[in-house]
């Protein structure tokens, strides 16, 4: 039986690990997955989660099960990280998931109960494991245009020419900031203008947000998702900790369902922990309960900051430099739009012949739609990557 399962296309980004894991040379140049590194190359716990982890053994007495929606004070401390004061708690219903990827999935389980008919709508392009697990679960999909590869901006008449084509009830994933991959945000007038896209059709907003902090700072990062939140009747968020905790193995995030009429919350939650409970039970809870320390506790919660604060300024420097550097190299204005960008990632605009040149011939390792994770780079590569980008253009 098992020699007629199906054969499935590997996911890109995690092929190109197990590639860049398997190349012997010592020079090698990992752009791909996206996880921080730091000038040193290595992805660092971060001082507040040791410090919690450190207590957490002291004080932990049981391993026992905490609840199908995850532990109450990491939802309430996740709620207010990434919906501030934007809607009332008890407007939000919330469960704790395996990483972001397991919120997302939830959601999109969500929508397929609560409206089999729904098409869910995403950018193009978006992170490749939304589409497959859209696919995987049979959920109907459809792009809408997003980037502008040419100017490396947001295509926003685009975008929302497409949104006006979707029918009542369709769902839009949206990403809360840090867009994955290009780089290439909403303005804040933009946010507004989906705002009224998604009221004027009726459609229902995803936001995947993975990358609070990264990009301008973490309430900065929130604002356009609060302002949709705090806008339409219901919001669904998918947030991961993955990143801005750095807690990726522990597989820790959030899905969270906001509803202005607060009388809808009680059947939300329930039907999440349901989703919950047939998926994979309980919730993961050691990065929930780390991360819940740190919410809520004044020193770790400052120190936390500090060091994303680190990160996310370390992240723009790079990105000037390699603009910079760009421009120097290519005496054009092309990739300018690297500094303007926001996150991890920026797309080149690369073709994939260039990539893969860009790899066998370089040991540089990018997603095969020209993807770079900026924070893979450090001051001392980002003229390497610059120069084999000037080399592989043809200048
Ligand atoms: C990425 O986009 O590289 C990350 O979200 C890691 C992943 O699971 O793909």
């Amino acid at each position: 039986m098992f020699s007629d399962l199906p054969t499935h296309a590997p996911d890109k980004i995690l092929q190109l690990m197990q590639m860049f894991r398997e190349d012997t040379r010592t020079d090698k140049i990992d752009l791909g997955v996206g996880v921080y590194k730091n000038a040193e190359g290595q992805t660092p716990v971060m001082r507040a989660i040791k410090a919690a982890e450190k207590k957490l053994w002291e004080v932990e007495t049981t391993k026992s099960y905490v609840a199908l929606a995850g532990a109450p004070d990491y939802n309430d401390a996740m709620v207010k990280l990434v919906l501030g004061d934007a809607v009332a708690r008890d407007q939000v219903a919330s469960v704790a998931t395996p990483g972001g990827t397991g919120a997302v999935r939830q959601s999109f389980e969500l929508v397929k109960m609560v409206n089999p008919d729904a098409t869910v709508w995403y950018s193009n392009p978006t992170w490749g494991n939304h589409v497959s697990i859209l696919k995987y679960l049979g959920v109907a999909n459809k792009a809408y245009r997003y980037f502008d590869a040419a100017s490396g901006t947001v295509d926003f008449d685009g975008m929302i020419a497409d949104l006006n084509s979707a029918k009542p009830g369709d769902v839009v994933l949206l990403h809360g900031c840090c867009h994955n991959p290009t780089g290439a945000n909403l303005t804040a007038e933009q946010w507004q203008t989906v705002v009224d896209t998604l009221l004027a059709k009726e459609l229902l907003p995803m936001i995947d947000v993975a990358y609070q902090g990264f990009g301008d700072g973490l309430e900065e990062d929130a604002a356009g998702l609060r302002l949709v939140a705090s806008s339409v009747p219901e919001t669904l968020i998918a947030a991961s900790c993955s990143k801005n905790f750095g807690v990726y193995r522990e597989r820790t995030g959030i899905l969270m369902a906001v509803s202005a009429d607060k009388g809808k919350v009680g059947p939300a939650q329930a039907n999440l922990a349901y989703l919950n409970r047939q998926n994979y039970s309980f919730p993961p809870d050691h990065g929930a309960r780390l991360v819940s320390m740190i919410l809520t506790d004044d020193a770790l919660l400052a120190d936390w900051k500090a060091e994303l604060e680190e990160v996310r300024l370390g992240m723009l420097e790079l990105r000037q430099q390699l603009a910079d550097e760009l421009r120097r190299l290519t005496n054009t204005d092309r990739f300018d739009f690297i500094a303007r960008h926001r996150g991890m990632f920026s797309m080149l605009g690369l073709t994939e012949d260039q990539i893969v040149t860009l790899r066998e011939e370089h040991g540089i390792y990018a997603v095969s739609d020209s993807r770079i994770n900026i924070a893979g780079l450090n001051t001392k590569t980002v003229p390497i990557l610059a120069k084999a980008v000037a080399e592989v253009v043809g200048v």
